[in-house]
C-alpha cells in the first residue's frame, strides 16, 4: 500500500496549493493513506477546525501538529470536544504526544484506510512526537514513543518527529527501526534529501520540507525576519505568498508487516 505524508501546510498558501493538488496526487499516484502536518495552516500559526475539516475533506486520514497546535484557542475546545463526540473529527488530529499528562488533545491515533481505495480497511496509527533540542522540555519522546507502541495494534504506523535538530530526529528514525512503517520530520520547514529505508524496514527523512512559499524564512515575509534579526526588537509575523511548493513523501509498505520498502521526496511547484 502506498502513503503520502504532506509537510508543514503553511497559511493560506500552503492551504491553496494543498487543495489544488492532493485529491489528483492521491487519485493518480494511488494513495491508499494521506496524512499531512497542519501546525501551521491558519495564518502560519496553528489550525482551526474549520481548517483542520477542510483539510479531512481533501483525503486527508489524519493531521499531525507541532509546537504550534495551540496558537489557535478554540482548537482546545474542538479537542475537549471528543470525550462528548468520540466521532468527532477533532480525534484525528494529533499532537505531540510528549507533552505534558493532561495537556488537551491525543499524541496518537488509529484508524482504517478509506473505503474506495485499493486498500481499504487496512489499520494504520499515526503517533505525533516532538524533539527535546531547541525546543521545549517535553518528556523524553523515544520512550514516550515506546509506550505508545505498546498500546497499538495496527502494523502500518506512521511517525512525525517535529523536531529541530536533524541528530534528534536521526536517532529517532534508529531507535524506531524495524518497529514502526516511516519516522518522518517537520518543523523546520526545509527539506532534506537523505530519505531512504532502513535495513530494517522503516523508511525516514530528516525533515520533508514545508508546504508553502519558499521565498520567504520558513513561510514568513522575509523582510520583517531579517529586520528581526537586524533588531531584535518583537515584530508581527505575515506568512509570505510566493514560490509555493507542495512537498512531502510517498512510501510504500506491505499493508500486513508494515515494513517500507520505498520511500520518494516529493516537490511540487505551483506551475508545474
Ligand atoms: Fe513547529
Amino acid at each position: 500500500m502506498r502513503i503520502l505524508f504532506v509537510g508543514d501546510i503553511f497559511g493560506r498558501p500552503g492551504r491553496t496549493i494543498v487543495q489544488e493538488r492532493v485529491p489528483d496526487l492521491i487519485r493518480d499516484r494511488n494513495i491508499d493513506l494521506a496524512i499531512a502536518n497542519a501546525e501551521n495552516a491558519a495564518g502560519g500559526f496553528g489550525l482551526t477546525p474549520q481548517i483542520a475539516e477542510e483539510l479531512f475533506d481533501l483525503g486527508f486520514d489524519a493531521l499531525t501538529t507541532g509546537n504550534h497546535i495551540w496558537d489557535k484557542k478554540e482548537i482546545i475546545e474542538y479537542f475537549n470536544s471528543v470525550e462528548r463526540n468520540p466521532g468527532s473529527p477533532a480525534r484525528k488530529i494529533v499532537r505531540p504526544a510528549n507533552y505534558p499528562v493532561g495537556t488537551p488533545g491525543f499524541g496518537w491515533y488509529e484508524g482504517r484506510t478509506h473505503g474506495g481505495r485499493e486498500f481499504s480497511g487496512v489499520p494504520f496509527a499515526v503517533i505525533n512526537l516532538q524533539g527535546r533540542v531547541f525546543m521545549a522540555n517535553n518528556d523524553d519522546p523515544f520512550r514516550t514513543a515506546d509506550e505508545i507502541l505498546k498500546k497499538l495494534e495496527a502494523k502500518v504506523i506512521l511517525v512525525d518527529i517535529h523536531a529541530e535538530a536533524t541528530s534528534e530526529k536521526v536517532a529517532l528514525a534508529w531507535y524506531l527501526e524495524g518497529r514502526v512503517t516511516a519516522v518522518l520530520g517537520t518543523h523546520t520547514h526545509i527539506p532534506t534529501a537523505d530519505e531512504h529505508i532502513l535495513p530494517g524496514g522503516t523508511a525516514a527523512q530528516t525533515d520533508v520540507g514545508m508546504s508553502g512559499p519558499y521565498a520567504s524564512v520558513i513561510g514568513v515575509q522575509k523582510d520583517l525576519i531579517v529586520q528581526r534579526f537586524l533588531s531584535n526588537m518583537p515584530s508581527r509575523f505575515e506568512p509570505a505568498t510566493e514560490d509555493v511548493r507542495l512537498c512531502g513523501a510517498i512510501i510504500d509498505c506491505d499493508s500486513e508487516t508494515g515494513r517500507a520498502t520505498k520511500i520518494e521526496r516529493i516537490m511540487i511547484r505551483e506551475h508545474d
